[in-house]
């Protein structure tokens, strides 16, 4: 092979320098911060999230609530149900403290299940099975004049 021939053949094929690598590596980084952070300010967007203290309190009749039963409540722009059993009042975020889905409540079984990666919680909102590294978010609850209360009265 001729000189002109090698110099042909590794202007086909050139080897990417040290510079070339590290600034792909560089672009990938930023592409990599850039999608964390559209991520992050979509899925703020899509799930936006209060703190127990920053959520509003929200009330409804007692009458909505019988014993046995459970009424869903939007409480800090979240779901979360209020469940009264005949000894108490307990309230739980519904939102599933592994990836975030919303969990489903079911009342024949007394658990909550989460479809996303079958997570189950019992009753009481503690993990049964599946990936949740956490019970769910138990809120506060009272009830003052025939009126159930979800989240802190300041
Ligand atoms: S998000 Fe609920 S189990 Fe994964």
């Amino acid at each position: 092979m001729t000189d002109a021939e090698n110099d042909a053949q590794a202007n086909e094929n050139p080897r990417p320098s040290a510079f070339t690598s590290r600034r792909k590596l560089i672009q990938l980084g930023l592409v990599a911060v850039g999608a964390a952070w559209a991520g992050t300010f979509v899925q703020s967007k899509l799930f936006p999230q209060a703190t127990a203290q920053e959520a509003k309190p929200i009330t409804f009749p007692m009458s909505e609530l019988p014993v046995g039963g459970a009424k869903y409540v939007t409480y800090g722009g979240l779901p979360a149900i209020v469940i009264r059993s005949p000894e108490s009042i307990k309230a739980y975020s519904l939102v599933c403290t592994h990836l975030g889905c919303i969990v489903e409540w079911q009342e024949g079984v007394q658990e909550f299940y989460c479809a996303c990666h079958d997570g189950r919680f019992d009753r009481f909102g503690e993990v049964i099975a599946g990936p949740p590294p956490v019970p769910l978010e138990q809120l506060p609850v009272s009830v003052e004049d025939e009126m159930v209360i979800v989240g802190e009265v300041v």
